[in-house]
């Protein structure tokens, strides 16, 4: 066990230095390792350093792309961040197969964003809520400093709640605020203007007329925004006549059995716990790349998406399909995902990489970039499902994964090529590729 006093005042050399000196035996080379990532511009790694604390070097990201998506009648080319093998190419797949069938569909439904300042009051409630009528303009009145700008743009404070919580924690109220972001995250503005509600709940109650004794004594726990947003909605979907679906399975199975045995696929996330954890998953591998890609926070859309999943009391498949639809021999399958998205502020305008994707697609407002990342959600989800239904995963998946398994195995660059041809006709496995490679070097492929 090694400790340091005062690591975060050391240089990011002294930082590494220590790193490599305790923690390695060939410290000498694993300096040299990281220092061969930092960036070669130094104003540009100055950059990268100040992001987050205690840098002592960049990890690399693939990132890819995913082109000819079209989405609501517009082609995009999408940047993708992603360190998973097939998620680029499965997602590409997904556009390619839908571009020719009217493409993806996206929709916004609503783009409110939530903040609590979560309190302790002790008294009768209809007082409390007597005093909140009072100050609900208060409130707004002392977060104008801060809501003006955000108004100028459209959003600002959409309104204020007053929530009991007693049912489940005695004397715990909230102030809920409802807010509009317009095109940015909106985290720090809405922290900003919570602290400030709860500043104001504080001194009103402390010189509020209705209130006697201890009832002028809020203890405020926590102002803080959510990032549960379930009315920050966005909803994605595709649609073509089943038998413009085409066949599957090399022609052997049709576009009926293939729509059927799809649904089949989804009902099983819809009831099973196990399953839909996996197919949301696979829904977050195009949509976290979407949002690694944006600057956005994969943190925050994750937890929002998972919780949302569960709204029903059961965690379940962020996807469905029209069975109605279905029966009337129409395939639509639809996304719904809550993401509260940025693009303006933050990462948004600081990284390089990301200013550049952005540009990509067009400099899209929040809006629009929730559409995007939807759709490219979509487009996983549904190529991973295709799979599933029909030859299953593991032969794209494991052809994709064919060159990370030669990599692990030191294959020469003549055995991948070798190997790439060998495996059009094979499956790949750890195994199977271990044995071409040891045929291989035996001269016997
Ligand atoms: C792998 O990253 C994602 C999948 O497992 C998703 C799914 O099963 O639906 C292929």
């Amino acid at each position: 066990m090694k400790e340091i006093e005062g690591f975060s005042k050391l240089t990011k050399q002294g930082k590494l230095d220590w790193v490599a000196d305790n923690y390695f035996e060939d410290n000498a080379q694993v300096k040299s390792e990281f220092e061969s990532y930092w960036h070669n511009k130094p104003d540009t790694q100055k950059l990268f350093d100040e992001f987050s604390e205690n840098t002592i070097t960049n990890f690399y990201m693939p990132f890819g792309v995913m082109p000819n998506t079209l989405i609501n009648d517009k082609i995009y080319t999408v940047p993708m961040v992603i360190e998973e093998s097939s998620v680029v190419a499965a997602a590409s797949n997904s556009a390619k197969f839908w571009r020719s069938r009217g493409g993806f569909h996206a929709r916004v439904l609503a783009m409110e964003k939530v903040g609590q300042v979560h309190f302790i009051w002790r008294g009768e409630k209809r007082r409390l809520l007597a005093f909140f009528n009072h100050l609900k303009p208060i409130l707004k009145a002392d977060a104008a400093h801060l809501t003006g700008r955000m108004e100028a743009r459209g959003g600002g404070i959409l309104d204020i709640q007053l929530i009991d919580m007693t049912a489940y924690e005695a004397n715990y109220f909230q102030l809920k605020g409802l807010f509009d972001t317009c095109d940015s995250m909106g985290a720090n503005f809405i922290n900003s203007v919570l602290e400030s509600f709860a500043a104001t709940l504080r001194r009103e109650a402390s010189i509020y007329d209705g209130f006697e004794g201890s009832e002028k004594d809020i203890e405020v726990i926590m102002s803080i925004l959510s990032n549960y947003t379930p009315n920050c909605i966005v909803r994605a979907w595709v649609e073509c006549p089943v038998e413009a679906l085409g066949s599957f399975d090399d022609g052997t199975m049709d576009a009926q059995t293939f729509a059927w045995r799809f649904a089949r696929g989804v009902r099983v996330a819809q009831v099973d716990t196990y399953r839909a954890t996996t197919h949301n998953k696979g829904i977050f591998n195009g949509i976290d790349s979407v949002i690694l890609a944006s600057g956005n926070d994969f943190r925050a859309t994750e937890a929002c998406g998972h919780t949302y999943a569960s709204r029903n009391g059961r965690y379940s498949s962020l996807t469905s399909i029209s069975l109605e639809d279905l029966e009337k021999g129409h395939f639509k399958y639809t996304l719904e995902v809550p993401l509260a998205l940025g693009t303006v502020g933050g990462l948004t305008t600081l990284h390089p990489l990301v200013k550049r994707g952005m540009e990509m697609l067009g400099n899209p407002s929040a809006n629009e970039l929730m559409q995007i990342a939807a759709a490219v959600g979509l487009a996983n989800n549904f190529s991973a499902i295709r799979s599933l239904v029909t030859v299953g995963i593991q032969k794209g998946h494991m052809k994709m994964h064919l060159l990370n398994i030669l990599k692990t195995m030191h294959a020469s660059e003549a055995e991948v090529e070798k190997a790439k041809i060998y495996f059009i006709k094979n499956v790949v496995s750890y195994s199977s590729v271990r044995e071409f490679l040891e045929l291989a070097r035996a001269g016997n492929v």
